[in-house]
């Protein structure tokens, strides 16, 4: 017999059928239905009818009835959540575009990683497919980190493993590390320019960033004393090797002064050493700032994903004292430890013979892009400053007065160059635009043609003809 709680049931068994099975899936037909339902005919159609007309199932005539994709084709009013959300406490301060620069298409002047072909993707899928295979590898490692990878960092930086945190890359670190330090409200003073990814970190934190301004060497030691009198702050964030976005690395002389003026303070300094292995060929790269720290006020954080390739993630905290405690409680406290698969994708590929073999080609590679841009902004853009880089992937370039940043961006990309704004790097007003030039994307061969449309971007701004670029 036919009756509405008859149909309601086998709307309801039907609908589990669709959750269980696959979109496009092809249900049984109407007869198989019947002797499964125990129902007739006229009952499955209804059913089906019902189903069809809700958008979760569809029928193609001949065919049969399929399961729908689970999007509802009326989307639900979601303006609640604008009251229930109210003011953010994400603060992206660029880190959200520029992390997506690299997708969009053009000449990469843009890109915060190597491009493929300076990356071990090969080599990496070897090690990777290995790491996957041993016996413990879906084991759950120590939270620390594995200790030969612990050990490996420790060796290469010349820290005591114990002293080692293995993380995952140097973003979740840094975030890791500024809230286990400080707790919201707080100023953080940055060596600007700096990485927007660390503003973010700290903004987001609750946290204030303040700007203390570097030259050609770093950091300037009279500013810092100044920003340390003025704010009370307890934390600096630098970035002393081959800083992004500029490439300079702190100055040697300026160094035990910096430590100094952070003991005097009591303040900590987190080490930014995303670069520790993007040297140009035939420079000594210094040695990060933690060994010439004797009290543990440095914490530094290195990190693998420049060198290897950005889904390796895998960085490394080295810290000592009580700070080390709370910064590893944090990280528990954030995602547990890191995948152990990785952690051995690592240990393999950096004690393979390939390795390196990669540091020599990076390095040839980086000083070839670098020397190719600096000769191309020369040339073509001599009213723009800059500082040229020692090391690292990019260099910032102070645009000529009048010149509006946004408008150069957008010029820029219509004639299919991408850079990124200087207002990302930086703390507050500034007297003058910039821009962020990175070579770790682009070949040498190419940085030249980048840089003369770059240049006509600048001259005829946005009034030129939009090419295909979104
Ligand atoms: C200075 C600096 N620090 C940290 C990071 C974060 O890198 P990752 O999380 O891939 O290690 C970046 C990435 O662009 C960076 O430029």
């Amino acid at each position: 017999m036919l009756n509405d709680s008859s149909v309601d049931r086998v709307v309801d068994e039907l609908q589990q059928l669709a959750d269980a099975g696959t979109v496009g899936q092809r249900l049984p037909s109407t007869r198989a239905l019947q002797a499964r339902l125990g129902v007739g005919p006229v009952t499955v159609q209804r059913a089906l009818g019902r189903l069809v007309a809700e958008g979760r199932l569809v029928t193609r005539p001949g065919s049969g009835t399929f399961i729908a994709s689970r999007r509802t084709t009326h989307p639900g009013d979601t303006d609640w959540q604008q009251v229930a959300l109210g003011p953010s406490p994400v603060h992206p301060s660029g880190i959200d575009r520029v992390v997506h620069l690299a997708d969009a298409p053009g000449f990469q002047l843009g890109a915060g990683y190597l491009d493929a072909g300076l990356r071990a993707d090969t080599r990496l899928a070897a090690a990777i497919s290995r790491a996957a295979r041993r016996p413990d590898a879906w084991a759950s490692p120590p939270a620390a980190g594995l200790p030969e990878l612990r050990s490996w960092f420790g060796r290469q930086l010349g820290a005591d493993p114990d002293h080692v945190l293995i993380t995952s890359g140097s973003q979740s670190a840094l975030s890791a590390t500024m809230r286990a330090i400080l707790p919201a409200g707080h100023p953080v003073l940055f060596a600007t320019p700096t990485y927007p990814g660390a503003l973010a970190v700290a903004r987001s934190a609750g946290l204030t960033p303040i700007s203390v301004p570097c030259d050609a060497g770093g950091i300037r030691p009279d500013l810092l004393r100044d920003a340390f009198t003025r704010t009370s702050a307890r934390l600096l964030v630098i970035q002393p090797t081959y800083a992004n976005p500029g490439g300079r690395v702190l100055a040697a002389d300026r160094r035990g002064e910096v430590l100094d003026i952070c003991r005097v303070a009591g303040a900590f300094v987190i080490e930014d050493d995303y670069a520790r292995w993007l040297g140009f060929a035939g420079e000594q790269t210094p040695p990060p700032l933690f060994v010439d720290d004797e009290r543990g006020q440095v914490i530094t954080i290195v990190s693998l994903t420049k060198i290897l390739a950005p889904s390796l993630r895998v960085s490394a905290v080295i810290a000592r004292g009580p700070v080390m405690s709370r910064i590893a409680a944090m990280r528990i406290v954030d995602d547990f430890f890191v995948s152990r698969p990785l952690q051995h994708t690592v240990i393999e590929l950096v004690s393979g013979p390939g390795w390196a073999a990669q540091l020599r080609a990076v390095g040839a590679a980086l000083r070839e892009r670098a020397t190719a841009l600096v000769t191309a902004v020369s040339h073509e853009l001599p009213d723009c400053v800059f500082v040229p880089p020692l090391g690292g992937i990019s260099m910032f370039v102070r645009l000529p007065a009048g010149v509006d940043e946004r408008t150069a961006v957008a010029a820029a990309a219509r004639l299919g160059v991408v850079v990124s704004p200087g207002r990302y790097y930086t703390i507050g007003e500034q007297e003058a635009a910039h821009l962020r030039l990175s070579y770790a994307g682009l070949r040498a061969e190419d940085v030249p043609a980048a840089v003369a449309l770059l240049a006509r971007a600048l001259r005829d701004g946005p009034t030129h003809p939009a090419v295909d670029v979104r």
